[in-house]
């Protein structure tokens, strides 16, 4: 990205140039990344390019494989990986089900979650192995609307197959103590999936420092990518512990330079560490698209993207705390990333507010070009790299002026 070349002093003057290159910045206040995030002018120019080629006809389709592996390796290092780690998936849910369909079930196992508060695509798997398998689906309830770590551990018994959390969830967003979780899990030998959606691409990712086993992302979010295209990070010694339920060409090594079309005698291995889980073609677009946005989240450093980006996410928290709303988690503190929410919680509203204040702000936001969404009957704002201050104050000001406007509630 051109910020590269030289980079600007100052780390706000550093992200004014990033910002540059995000055109939906430039006439919104854009805080929806927890829904979608914003893809950049590269994205815009690789795919561009990608469908040139396609409807030229003339694809190059070993420079897709190059992109497909090039990517792969971008993603590893973004969350201290190792390239042969990373599958491709079309999702989230598509990876968190590689994971729940290839382990070995018998019945009377348990998974351990928190229904409270996971995305529902991180909760449907491990029911749909409870009417398959007779796995128990052991839940712990949301401790003021984060993720009971102390109460999921004492969940766990020598019938714990898998334990399973959102890294940071959708609504009201809040980080879970993802390093305790794992410490206990690694030491008992128990798998550790997260579904990180909510966090990568923003917060620092290091999965052997966390000591997950699983992680599975779709790249639209905190990645700036398309739908379609999600990848799952396995840890090598426990992807080559699992045979997946789903096979195909990629699944398997027929050795190095091998024509996709090839095959062989059915003597088959499987490849090495997660690439096992990868089946057929590969979303190219996709992989194309998302692979200026790593180029980008790698060059400035995740540590200081979470920085600048949970300063915001702070200052906004702050800011919506001293007028009086209610700002889920109350003023901000070590449970805040990205996402601020604020509201009254109600568990299944995701369209409207529900209550008719959070209804008229949200009017009133969206009248005046801010994009959010309301999860869990809150309004949910989410932040990203492409973000300033100077959005955070205009959200501010929106909420006073509204404010004002109804008498000064
Ligand atoms: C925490 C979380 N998990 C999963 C999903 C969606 O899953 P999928 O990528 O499978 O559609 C979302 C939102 O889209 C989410 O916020």
């Amino acid at each position: 990205m051109a910020q590269t070349a030289t980079k600007p002093a100052s780390k706000a003057a550093l992200f004014e140039a990033v910002r540059k290159e995000f055109p939906g910045t430039y006439d919104k206040v854009y805080t929806n990344t927890a829904a979608r995030g914003l893809p950049s002018r590269q994205t815009r120019a690789a795919l561009d390019a990608y469908l040139d080629q396609l409807v030229d006809g003339r694809v190059d389709k070993q420079a897709n494989f190059n992109a497909i592996e090039r990517v792969r390796s971008k993603f590893a290092q973004l969350i201290k990986a190792h390239p042969d780690e990373i599958a491709y998936t079309k999702n989230v849910s598509e990876g968190l089900n590689m994971i729940a369909g290839s382990l070995p079930w018998k019945a009377a196992d348990n998974v351990v979650l928190c229904r409270d508060v996971e995305h529902p695509n991180n909760i449907y798997p491990w029911l749909n192995l409870q009417r398959r398998f007779g796995v128990e689906v052991r839940s712990v309830p949301d401790r003021d609307g984060a993720i009971d770590v102390d109460a999921m551990l004492g969940l766990i018994d020598d019938r714990t197959r898998l334990v399973t959390v959102a890294t940071v969830t959708f609504a009201p967003g809040f980080r879970t103590d993802v390093e305790t979780l794992g410490r206990v899990c690694r030491e008992k030998d128990i798998f550790f999936l997260v579904d990180a959606v909510q966090s990568v691409g923003v917060v620092a990712t290091d999965v052997e420092k966390l000591k997950v086993d699983g992680l599975a992302v779709s790249t639209q979010k905190g990645l700036c990518g398309l739908y379609g295209m999600g990848f799952l990070y396995c840890r090598r010694a426990w992807a080559e512990r699992i045979t997946p339920a789903a096979l195909a060409r990629f699944s398997v090594d027929l050795g190095p330079d091998v024509h996709e079309a090839t095959m062989g005698d059915g003597h088959y291995d499987l490849m090495a560490g997660a690439r096992r889980f990868d089946l057929g073609n590969y979303n190219y677009p996709a992989a194309i698209a998302v692979e200026p946005s790593l180029d980008l989240q790698l060059d400035l450093g995740p540590p200081v993207i979470e920085d600048y980006v949970c300063g915001l996410s702070h200052r906004l928290a702050a800011g919506l705390h001293q007028l009086g709303l209610r700002v889920s988690g109350g003023p901000p503190g070590p449970h805040l990333a990205h996402t601020v929410t604020a509201g009254k919680y109600a568990r299944n509203t995701h369209e409207s507010a529900g209550d008719p204040d959070s209804d008229a702000l949200y009017k009133h936001l969206t009248d005046n070009d801010v994009i959010l969404t309301v999860r869990r009957g809150m309004l949910r704002f989410s932040l990203h790299l492409y973000n300033n201050e100077a959005d955070v104050d205009r959200v501010l000001d929106l909420v006073r002026e509204w404010q004002g406007g109804k008498g000064g509630a």
